[in-house]
């Protein structure tokens, strides 16, 4: 397998006083996959996209990409990536399709953003200030920011939060439609409803430690309970029983329910990922 960015034993301090924020994390992200960097606020997810964007350079471990060193790496890495941070930095007094203009002549080849603005809704506002632009708005822009030069890497540090879920959904839809592409996509999340959605590959982190590296199917099998929900029919109404799947033939009650065709609805789930999430990073950070 090809390997976006093999990560071996990262550690960080942003102050030595501190001390460190991330412990030997080693990762390796796969050429064209999604890859989900998870764990409660806090926890080192964005420190590590930093990193890999050659934001923060004064780490201990090795971070390569592609297999070279990211110390190696010149000017051109920034034509290769693409990122969108948490905190969209736009200029406030430029319209929004100023502002993509002038990050587009930053690079040696961009896309055809004002069809990516129309896009993602902001046709209407492509002409009105920034400063003008509700949070939503600024997080899209700063979605056409991350795509704006077309790169093999995409970096996106919590992409869909406080978005409604209609543009949530066209933000999701266009990620997908570049991972098709072959590009290799690092989302940094805490929404596991994105994750189930986009991700082929998971880290969870928390307090600057992986605590788990492996892909949601993999990890519902691992921490997951097959159950049946049932609603049947009492004599009071409708009740409800959780039964486990296994057991399902063998259970006698079950198979009154069935005689009697006291069965209203039967619902199977799976363990959530949001319940996984708890169950890796602890309660404390829920
Ligand atoms: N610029 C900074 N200076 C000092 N400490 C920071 C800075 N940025 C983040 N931290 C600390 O580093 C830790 C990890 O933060 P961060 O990577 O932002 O977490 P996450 O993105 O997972 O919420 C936190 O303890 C945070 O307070
Ligand atoms: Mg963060």
């Amino acid at each position: 397998m090809e390997y976006a960015f093999e990560i071996n034993q990262l550690s960080f301090a942003y102050s030595p006083k501190r001390g460190n924020v991330l412990h030997d994390i080693s990762l390796k992200i796969p050429k064209g996959s999604i890859f989900g960097l998870l764990g409660p606020s806090g926890a080192g997810k964005s420190t590590t996209q930093k990193i890999l964007i050659k934001l923060l350079n004064d780490y201990q471990g090795d971070v390569r990409f592609f297999g070279q060193s990211l110390n190696e790496l010149g000017q051109a890495y920034y034509e290769r990536i693409g990122v969108g941070f948490e905190m969209p930095v736009h200029f406030n007094k430029l319209s929004g399709y100023e502002n993509m203009k002038f990050f587009a002549s930053l690079y040696q080849r961009h896309i055809d953003f004002e069809k990516l603005m129309i896009r993602v809704g902001l046709g209407n506002a492509m002409h009105q200030q920034v400063g003008q632009y509700s949070k939503g708005m600024k997080m899209r822009l700063n979605f056409v920011k991350a795509l704006l030069n077309d790169g093999d890497v995409l970096f996106l540090d919590e992409p869909t939060n406080g978005l409604d879920p209609a543009n949530a959904r066209i933000l999701k839809d266009i990620i997908l439609e570049e991972k098709a592409k072959g590009k290799t996509i690092i989302i940094t999340t805490h929404l596991m409803g994105d994750v189930e959605e986009l991700c082929d590959e998971v880290a969870f982190i928390a307090n600057g430690k992986l605590l788990e590296a492996s892909n949601p199917k993999a990890l519902k099998l691992k921490y997951g309970v097959r159950e049946i929900k049932v609603e049947y029919q009492e004599k009071e109404g409708l009740k409800q029983h959780v039964f486990p799947m296994e057991k399902l033939a063998s259970d006698a009650f079950f198979q009154q329910l069935i005689q009697e065709d006291r069965i209203v609805t039967m619902h199977s789930q799976e363990t959530s990922l949001d319940k996984i999430f708890i169950l890796i990073t602890g309660e404390d950070h829920a």
